[in-house]
């Protein structure tokens, strides 16, 4: 049976002291019907919750359910790691943390290319297999974001690992620079089994124009826009368990439905979820196509696409997306141009197929940046 993973990433919060707390009562309710529902995987990680995930996921399940009912991931946050002792003093700190002495699943967080090189520094893959050989981990992996060569190169030189955790969901798929059926192909054929995060795209397939969610509704009137997506990553053959962070019980119940008697996606079904990818693209603020035939002439270095294409996540998803917009936003004017750098020259629309009014479209962004930061 294909599993649901509880994410702890997004838990129910609630406001104390002028401090955002997770709402302890209301989380362990949650476990409790996760568990009653058959279900027994979380997921957790050093960072998520302020570094407060861990200890809440000890106070939930760990100090409520024997150790042999449920199972759990957590993750060694490379970004804090600088020299080799770091690896056993975190691992342990995280031990501590969660109250437990082994852990089912352990990764390496969020590999991409810049801190796979630090995990050859520091040989983090040997350390996970000797704790592993010394029995505080079960199965070891990482979780990935970055392209399809790099998730080769790393699986090429470290075969050991059992798991890749990656980000899959329906929109997705194609999208050049995720590029999760590259990625998901890629593990495959390393022979790896897989953990899916962000099926539901962080929330944003939860909130579909409204226009969009029409679509789904034809077809299944009474199932959740959610569940087309969990069931969209669950129907891959490779997939052992799709996460999904919930945040209130609504959602977990509609996922245990999703989940519980999964049905793999039929042919129409498929064509349904087809239709609603292209609805999405004709959705977009921008229609830029990410040709990035625009980027030669520019002399202020301003990734044009890139801008356009989180400004258009951020306008169709709102809330959703807005960490992940503004997130790259912020990447991209470290490294080039910001979107208020545009000097007006021209030169850009010149080489634009689409014919697209660059320039007005930058202010479009350089005003939402200025406008939503003004709010904060
Ligand atoms: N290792 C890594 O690098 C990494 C990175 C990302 C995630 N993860 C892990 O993977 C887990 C899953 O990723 P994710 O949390 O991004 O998963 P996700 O399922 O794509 O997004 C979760 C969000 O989707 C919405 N949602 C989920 N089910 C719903 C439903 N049935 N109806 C309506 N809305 C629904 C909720 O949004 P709202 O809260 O906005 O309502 C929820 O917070 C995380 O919790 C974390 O444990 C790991
Ligand atoms: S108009 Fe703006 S974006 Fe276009 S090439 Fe000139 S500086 Fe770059
Ligand atoms: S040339 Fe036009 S369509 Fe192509 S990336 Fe630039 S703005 Fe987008």
């Amino acid at each position: 049976m294909k599993q649901l993973g509880f994410g702890l990433m997004r838990l129910p919060t609630i406001e104390r002291d002028d401090k955002k707390m997770i709402d302890m009562d209301l989380f362990k309710k949650m476990v409790d019907l996760f568990m009653e529902s058959g279900f027994t995987h979380f997921d957790t990680a050093y960072g998520y919750h302020g570094e407060r995930s861990e200890g809440a996921f000890r106070e939930a399940v760990v100090n409520r359910y024997d150790r042999d009912r449920f199972t759990v991931t957590d993750k060694m946050p490379m970004w804090h790691v600088e020299r080799k002792e770091d690896l056993d003093r975190i691992f342990t700190e995280q031990l501590e943390r969660c109250g437990v002495d082994y852990f089912d699943f352990y990764w390496l967080h969020a590999l991409n290319e810049r801190s796979y090189r630090k995990c050859k520094e520091v040989d983090a893959f040997g350390f996970l297999e000797r704790k592993k050989q010394e029995g505080f981990i079960r199965k070891t992996g990482f979780s990935f974001h970055d392209s399809a060569e790099v998730l080769n190169t790393i699986l090429t030189e470290q075969p050991e690992v059992d798991y890749v955790q990656l980000q899959i969901n329906y929109l997705d798929w194609e999208d050049e620079d995720i590029q999760s059926r590259l990625c998901y192909e890629m593990a495959v054929k390393h022979g790896k089994r897989l953990m899916i995060m962000e099926p539901v795209k962080g929330g944003t397939l939860a909130s579909l124009p409204p226009e969009v969610s029409a679509l789904f509704k034809a077809y299944a009137p009474d199932v959740s826009d959610a569940s087309w997506a969990i069931r969209y990553a669950a129907s891959l053959d490779a997939v052992d368990y799709v996460l999904s962070g919930m945040s209130n019980v609504e959602q977990l119940l509609d996922n245990i439905l999703t989940m519980r008697v999964l049905k793999p996606l039929s042919d129409d079904e498929r064509d349904v979820i087809a239709q609603v990818i292209d609805a999405l693209s004709e959705c977009r603020a921008i229609a830029c196509t990410g040709c990035g035939y625009c980027l030669e002439d520019c002399p202020m270095r301003i990734a044009i696409p890139d801008y356009f294409k989180a400004y258009n996540n951020f306008v169709m998803f709102g809330e959703p997306e807005r960490w992940s917009s503004f997130s790259t936003f912020r990447r991209l004017g470290e490294k080039g141009g910001k979107a208020d750098d545009c000097i007006a020259c021209g030169a850009c629309e010149g080489s634009c197929p689409q014919l697209l009014p660059i320039i007005e479209h930058l202010q479009s962004v350089a005003q939402l940046i200025r406008d939503e930061t003004d709010d904060e």
